[in-house]
């Protein structure tokens, strides 16, 4: 461990606070980066794969966010949701255009718990029988305010105030792993038709909204069949239950189809939409986006004092051309299934590779310790992580079991860099046995 570091996390446990989570043994103090790689205080370079938690969009300094960014901060850093700027009124149009059919407003907040709180307080207001029920999915994640801490579907996820709103939950589609035992090639989308039982068993009858990541993140990169988000709209319709796609993770084009995951990977335009992190490349920033009818419907007064900040707007703006400019999208779906591709062909030398998942550069590696029982290896995970970190790449980790690795790197990854990527992992891999 370099001094420099030790001291970092010697002032970092005198000063922040315990619950505050970091990775790896030793604590990386990262100082700055270019592109895809991301420097630490003694000057090594990593390839970043997991992207400051999903979110570095456009990577380390990129120039056309960083020119803006000074700008605007130059002309305005700060005026709050009183009053409109151009920078906010800029991104909202911009999103309307880009968004589905219908959901043309937005509220701005500053991160992605807070666009959730959002949108279920909207579903309240908007329902008509008033329900303060909730539906969500287990392995959900859906922020760390103690309102969304309640929507959590994993238990490690719910250690403070989880008796807030009153949440049922719904089993997760959960391929590797199905609730109900059964494949999907011939399941019937079992899951998600479970939902009327849950509906009928355990709410008013009439919950506000279901609340569902469309790739679960933190959940373990859980990739639902493809007609899984029909089903479970067509299940949730007789009990006029809004459905709220949380893309914080999967939202502005990671899933490698198009801007939403839910709309163009699996064909479903829900009620509302919430996004975050990778919106403005690193700026803080939360979006709830609805429509007119069920905006209109949450009278206010609301206010967010950094809600829609002109430098964080502006960001937003200028990720959302890069990604266009540069057709980034279809490099998320491009380089995401050569990463898939070359994890599986490692698979079938690494027993402890229990399946490789995802969409585009969402992508999660559930590690096991036997593959027929599928007994779960959280130690292989964490070991992944200390070896990739030699190996000076970054990956995430998560899932319910805490054995799911997460690779989300940012919509720049080019051949090089998933060469690198590969290289690491297999170097990593081969030291499980
Ligand atoms: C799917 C999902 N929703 C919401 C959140 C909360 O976002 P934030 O940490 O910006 O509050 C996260 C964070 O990881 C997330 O993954």
């Amino acid at each position: 461990m370099k001094m420099m570091e030790k001291n970092d996390a010697e002032r970092a446990k005198k000063h922040f606070f315990a619950a505050q989570q970091t990775y790896y043994d030793e604590p990386l103090t990262l100082v700055g980066g270019d592109g895809t790689h991301v420097r630490d205080s003694a000057g090594t370079e990593y390839l970043d794969a997991f992207a400051g938690i999903c979110t570095n969009t456009l990577g380390y300094g990129d120039t056309e966010v960083a020119q803006a960014v000074a700008q605007q901060a130059k002309e305005l850093i700060h005026v709050s949701t009183l009053y409109l700027t151009e920078p906010m009124l800029d991104l909202a149009e911009k999103i309307a255009d880009i968004a589905p059919d219908g959901l043309t407003k937005s509220f701005f907040s500053n991160s992605g718990s807070e666009a959730n709180e959002v949108a279920t307080l909207i579903a309240r207001t908007s329902s008509p029988t008033k329900s303060v029920d909730l539906l969500a999915l287990d392995h959900a994640y859906h922020g760390r305010t103690a309102y969304t801490v309640a929507l959590a579907g994993q238990s490690q996820w719910r250690n403070f105030a989880t008796q807030m709103p009153h949440v049922a939950f719904v089993p997760n589609p959960y391929c590797y792993r199905c609730p109900f035992g059964q494949k999907p090639e011939s399941c019937g989308i079992e899951c998600a038709k479970y939902a009327k039982h849950v509906i009928e068993s355990q709410t008013d009858g009439h919950p506000a909204a279901m609340i569902a990541e469309t790739v679960s993140g933190v959940g373990g990169i859980v990739t639902p069949p493809d007609d899984y988000f029909k089903v479970l709209k067509e299940t949730l319709a007789p009990y006029g239950t809004l459905l709220i796609a949380d893309e914080v993770q999967a939202g502005w084009g990671r899933l490698g189809d198009g801007w939403f995951g839910m709309v163009s990977s699996y064909g479903v335009v829900p009620d509302i939409i919430t996004s975050a992190k990778g919106l403005a490349s690193g700026f803080p920033i939360g979006i709830t986006i609805t429509r007119p009818e069920l905006a209109d419907t949450f009278k206010g007064p609301h206010i967010n004092t950094f809600g829609g900040n002109p430098v964080a707007t502006r960001a937003a703006r200028v990720t959302i051309d890069v990604i266009e400019k540069r057709d980034l999208i279809a490099n998320c779906k491009q380089q995401g299934e050569k990463m898939m591709a070359g994890m599986r062909d490692l698979a079938t030398k690494y027993d402890a590779i229990g399946e490789v998942r995802g969409k585009g550069l969402m992508i999660g590696v559930e590690l096991v310790h036997d593959r027929k029982t599928k007994a779960v290896a959280p130690d292989y995970a964490t070991k992944m992580l200390e070896e990739m970190r030699k190996h000076n790449v970054l990956i995430g980790k998560g899932g319910r079991y805490g054995n799911v690795l997460r690779i989300q790197p940012p919509f720049i990854f080019d051949d090089g860099d998933v060469r690198e990527f590969l290289e690491a992992f297999k170097g990593s891999i081969a030291t499980l046995r």
